[in-house]
C-alpha cells in the first residue's frame, strides 16, 4: 500500500510532445508540474489523466488500456479516460483530468479540468428511500453510488460494526503488521457521510425485515420504513467448537475492533498459534511475524490453499511462510486450548499466549431467511441482484448470483466483487436493470508477494503453469473441459488484466 506515489518521470507534457511519440491505442507517461500524467490516444481523440490510481496508488502506466478506459495493474480498478471517473471498484475517487490541445504535430497538456456533476435521476425512476443493512464493502459502495448516480432521496446505512465502513482487507495485512496508520483504514471520513446526506447508524443491528409493510426492525424495536432495501450483511467467522475456544486470548478477525484487539494482545504476547491456513489465517501469520512473535499454524489440510490455487502455488505459499520462520502443523486439528498452549489432535502441545482462529466464514443470512427471502447457500439473487422479494436486493459475501461465465450460481468472498455488487445493486435500485456480470477478482499478499486471481474455479481438471512458480513469476490457468475458468498470477500484473479481459469476452460469447 505504501509503494504508490510515483516520482514524476517522462517528458514535460505541458511543454508539448510530438504526436509521433504517442502510438494509436497506447499511453505515454509524462508529467505536468509535479504530477505524473498519462497521455492516451484513441484515433483522433487525446486524453490526459493522473497516472496514479486513486485506490492504493498503483502505476496506471503499467496497467491495461481498453478503448477509452484504463485498468490498474494492482487490484484491477478501471477508470474512464475521458472523465477520470472510476468505473469499477476498488478505486472510489476519480482521476484528475487535463485538457489536451493538438497544434500541428505537437500535443500539449493544458489546465486541469473540473469534475463533471452526476446526471440527475428521473423523479419517476427514483425510490423515496433506500435502506442498506451492512456497513461493509457492498453497503458502503451502494450508498456512495446512489449519490454519484444523482439520487437525491433518503439513504440510511445501518451497521452492526461500531466503526464506519473500513478497508477490511488491510485489517489482516499492513494494519495488523503495524505498517498502515489508522487514518488509512476508514473508506471515507465522517464528514463524507454528512456531506452526502447518508445517515450512518453504527453499532446498530437489524433484527427483522417485514416485507409486507416494507419495514426494517432494529434492535430495541424501532421500525425503519424503506422503499428499496439492500441486504449487505456479509459473512461471519465460523466459530470453532473446541474446549477453551472462548478463552480471552482466543481471537477471530472480521472487524476493525477485532484487528485492534489482536494488535493489543500481540503487544504482550511472544507465541501465537493460528488455527486455519487460508487467506486470513496466513495473512495474520505474516503480520504477527512482522511483530516478531513466534508463529505456529495448525490446519487439517496437507498444503495451504491448494484447494484454491492448486498444489504448486500451495507449496510456494507454505515455503514463503517457512522462510519467515512460521512453523506449520499440517494434517492436524485442535483438541483443546488452555491459557498457555494449544493441544493438537496428535496430543502434541504448542505454547501460545495468543490464538487466532481463521477457519472460514458463513454468509450472514439469518435476517433474510427469517423474512422468507429465498436462500440457496447464501441469499439467492437474480442477475440484477434482486432477491425473491421485489424491492429487496442483496450484494457482497452474502449473495449468490447466476455467474454467466461458469454457468453456475456462485457466491464469493472477495472485496472487489462485494464493492462492485454494491455499485451494481445501487443502480438497479434506481431502476437501471444492469446485469451483474463482472469477472470475479481477488488478491492476497504474503510477505510482499501478491497473488492476483481472476475468474472462479471451484474445481478443475487441468492446471497450466507458464513461467516459474518458485521464482514468483508465473501465470497459472485453471481449466475444466478445456475451458479456462480462472487465472492466478504472481509478478505478472499485466497478464492478469489481459486474462480478465479474455474471461469477460468469453463470458459474453457464452
Ligand atoms: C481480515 C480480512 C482480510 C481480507 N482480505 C481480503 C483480500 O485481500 N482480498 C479480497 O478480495 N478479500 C479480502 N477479504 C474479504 C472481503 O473483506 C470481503 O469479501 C468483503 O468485506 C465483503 O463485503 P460485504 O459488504 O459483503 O461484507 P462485510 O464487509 O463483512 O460487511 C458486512 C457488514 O454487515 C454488518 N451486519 C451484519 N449483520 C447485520 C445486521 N443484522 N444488522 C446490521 N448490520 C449487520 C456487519 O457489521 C458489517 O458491517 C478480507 C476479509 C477480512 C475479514
Ligand atoms: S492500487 Fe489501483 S486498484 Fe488498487
Amino acid at each position: 500500500m505504501s509503494e504508490g506515489a510515483s516520482v514524476p518521470q517522462g517528458p514535460d507534457l505541458a511543454a508539448g510532445v510530438a504526436i509521433g511519440q504517442l502510438a494509436q491505442d497506447a499511453t505515454l507517461l509524462g508529467r505536468v508540474g509535479d504530477q505524473a500524467v498519462l497521455l492516451a490516444r484513441a484515433g483522433e481523440e487525446l486524453f490526459a489523466v493522473s497516472a496514479t490510481c486513486t485506490h492504493y496508488g498503483g502505476p496506471l502506466a503499467e496497467g491495461l488500456r481498453c478503448g477509452d478506459t484504463i485498468r490498474c495493474p494492482w487490484h484491477h480498478a478501471c477508470f474512464n479516460l475521458r472523465t477520470g471517473v472510476p468505473l469499477r471498484a476498488p478505486a472510489l475517487n476519480a482521476l484528475d483530468c487535463w485538457r489536451v490541445e493538438r497544434r500541428g504535430d505537437t500535443v500539449y497538456v493544458r489546465e486541469k479540468r473540473s469534475a463533471a456533476a452526476p446526471a440527475p435521476v428521473a423523479p419517476d425512476g427514483a425510490p423515496r428511500s433506500v435502506v442498506i443493512v451492512g456497513g461493509g464493502a457492498a453497503g458502503h459502495c451502494a450508498a456512495e453510488t446512489l449519490r454519484s448516480e444523482g439520487y437525491d432521496g433518503s439513504i440510511t446505512l445501518i451497521s452492526a460494526d461500531t466503526a464506519a465502513p473500513c478497508d477490511r482487507p488491510n485489517l489482516s495485512k499492513d494494519y495488523l503488521a503495524g505498517n498502515a496508520p489508522e487514518e488509512w483504514i476508514p473508506l471515507r471520513p465522517a464528514e463524507f457521510y454528512r456531506e452526502q446526506r447518508i445517515e450512518l447508524r453504527l453499532g446498530m443491528r437489524a433484527t427483522a425485515i417485514r416485507t409486507g409493510p416494507r419495514e426494517l426492525e432494529l434492535e430495541g424495536g424501532e421500525a425503519v420504513p424503506y422503499d428499496r432495501l439492500l441486504i449487505a450483511t456479509g459473512a461471519e467467522p465460523v466459530r470453532l467448537d473446541v474446549a477453551g475456544g472462548d478463552l480471552p486470548h482466543v481471537h477471530y478477525l472480521r472487524s476493525l475492533a477485532d484487528s485492534r484487539s489482536i494488535i493489543q494482545a500481540a503487544e504482550h504476547a511472544a507465541r501465537a498459534v493460528i488455527i486455519g491456513a487460508s487467506f486470513i489465517a496466513l495473512e495474520v501469520a505474516a503480520s504477527l511475524r512482522a511483530r516478531k512473535l513466534e508463529v505456529h499454524v495448525v490446519a487439517p489440510e496437507a498444503l495451504p490453499m491448494a484447494h484454491i490455487f492448486g498444489a504448486e502455488l500451495g507449496r510456494l505459499i507454505q515455503s514463503l511462510h517457512e522462510e519467515h520462520e512460521v512453523r506449520f502443523h499440517l494434517g492436524s486439528t485442535v483438541r483443546s486450548i488452555d491459557p498457555a498452549s494449544v493441544t493438537l489432535s496428535n496430543g502434541a502441545r504448542v505454547g501460545a499466549d495468543l490464538v487466532v482462529i481463521g477457519v472460514g466464514v458463513r454468509p450472514a443470512v439469518r435476517l433474510a431467511e427469517a423474512a422468507g427471502i429465498g436462500i440457496d447457500r447464501g441469499i439467492a439473487v437474480s442477475p440484477y441482484l434482486e432477491t425473491s422479494v421485489a424491492g429487496v436486493f442483496a450484494a457482497g459475501d452474502v449473495a449468490r448470483w447466476p455467474d454467466r461465465h461458469s454457468g453456475e450460481s456462485i457466491r464469493v468472498e472477495h472485496w472487489v466483487v462485494a464493492e462492485r455488487q454494491g455499485q451494481s445493486a445501487a443502480r438497479n435500485m434506481l431502476g437501471r436493470r444492469e446485469r451483474f456480470d463482472a469477472v470475479p477478482f481477488f488478491w492476497s499478499v504474503h510477505y510482499g508477494v501478491q497473488i492476483n486471481y481472476v475468474g472462479h474455479a471451484d474445481s478443475w481438471d487441468q492446471v497450466e503453469i507458464e513461467g516459474r512458480v518458485e521464482s514468483k513469476d508465473c501465470k497459472v490457468s485453471y481449466r475444466r473441459a478445456g475451458r479456462t475458468l480462472a487465472v492466478a498470477t504472481i509478478g505478472r500484473d499485466l497478464e492478469s488484466l489481459r486474462s480478465e479481459v479474455e474471461l469477460e469476452r468469453s463470458q459474453r460469447g457464452a
